[in-house]
């Protein structure tokens, strides 16, 4: 998606063979690039939330293997490196998916082959992430258009954390299909929930709205309820960590109300997300996706701008109150209306799964 006119990714190969990043950190006050030079970059930049988003995670995750080959190409060193990276996050499937397939393609090669075939696998991995959202982003848009034919009149949509191109490499998924109708002269409108405590929403989704030039309103976490109640949201669209074989949804903590919400008021819940994002092995989210406990701080302070232009942090809660911050929840399938995938869109149930990844679907429950 393009800054200022300029196109970018949210993760790069820049023309001194640097691996780059922006900061997300400092958006959306700062626009600030970072190089990744070796595999501890990569993860810090993953553990840190340098870059966040699941698809992202799992592209920096593939470069992190690819600086790693760069420095020691040994099984020692690869098999280390797969290690440190996946221990980053544990939520996000696509981390795992990522260093799997580096591993499957390097695993067989000849030590002094593994540097460049990383890099290219790497690349590929990118590549084909931007080709997925960007199908994604097709099949989510029939959504929006179908609704806009019957309404006649700007469609509402609310969605939670950032799921857009940050996230990803480049389109986003459930920003996909919103990005996709507006560049097709569909008028839409996004409710972006602020998403404490990391505000994704408020900080990184309305900065890529704004930028693109999509009608957008950042809201509270609390107010989702409320507009939805007065016929102010038409759909619901959020994107995935892992999803389950039978369809249960893990995304950024608050999603699961959302999706409550909206099944009291009859509102349409999608979720968008990749392929890479399904974990074949499970079929219970509740009981078997590992929920990311973060640190305290993130909830006792609050980043944001001072008036004198610089970034800074306070307190909220009195010194010493006890936390708790889980980072995600699940939304099982039965509040899901669809999965809106690179395939096309589903029902968020095992057959319908299955239909759609036939190969994969015989590792389900597994
Ligand atoms: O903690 P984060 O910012 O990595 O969480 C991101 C989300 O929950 C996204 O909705 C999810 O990764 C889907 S991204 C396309």
């Amino acid at each position: 998606m393009k800054i200022d006119g300029q196109h970018y990714r949210s993760i790069w190969l820049d023309d001194k063979d640097d691996v780059s990043i922006i900061d997300q950190t400092r958006l959306p006050h700062e626009f600030k690039i970072r190089i990744l030079h070796t595999a501890d970059d990569a993860a810090l930049a993953i553990r840190d939330m340098w870059v966040r988003g699941a698809p992202l995670i799992g592209a920096t995750a593939a470069w992190g293997m690819a600086l790693a080959m760069r420095e020691d190409s040994s099984d020692t060193s690869l098999q280390q490196t797969a290690e440190k990276l996946l221990a980053t996050r544990p939520t996000a499937v696509n981390l795992r998916w990522a260093i799997d397939t580096m591993l499957t393609r390097l695993g067989p090669l000849p030590q002094h082959e593994r540097a460049d075939a990383a890099q290219t696998a790497a690349s590929e991995i990118c590549d084909a992430d931007v080709a997925t959202n960007s199908q994604i982003g097709n099949h989510g848009k029939t959504i929006i258009e179908t609704l806009w034919q019957q309404l006649q009149r700007p469609i509402n949509i609310l969605t939670h954390c950032n799921a857009g191109w940050l996230a990803t490499v480049d389109w986003g998924t459930a920003l996909a299909p919103i990005y996709k109708a507006h560049n097709a002269g569909i008028p839409v409108h996004v409710w972006a929930d602020e998403t404490r405590p990391r505000n994704q929403g408020a900080s990184l989704t309305a900065w890529e709205l704004k930028a693109h030039g999509v009608p957008h309103h950042v809201i509270v976490d609390n107010a989702g309820g409320h507009l939805m109640q007065h016929g102010e949201v038409d759909l619901c669209i959020v994107g995935s960590d892992r999803t389950t074989a039978a369809g249960d949804v893990c995304n950024k903590i608050g999603t699961y109300l959302k999706a409550l919400a909206a099944r009291d008021n009859g509102i349409p819940f999608y979720v968008a997300l990749p392929g890479s994002t399904i974990d074949w092995t499970i079929s219970d989210g509740l009981r078997d996706i590992p929920i990311e406990e973060r640190d305290a701080r993130e909830v006792t302070h609050i980043q944001g701008k001072l008036e004198n232009g610089d970034i800074s942090s306070v307190q909220l809660p009195p010194d010493g109150s006890p936390t708790r911050n889980p980072a995600f929840d699940v939304t099982p399938a039965r509040l899901v209306s669809g999965l809106i995938m690179e395939r096309g869109v589903c029902a968020a149930t095992p057959a319908a799964l299955a239909a759609l990844y036939p190969e994969y679907a015989s590792n389900e429950g597994k």
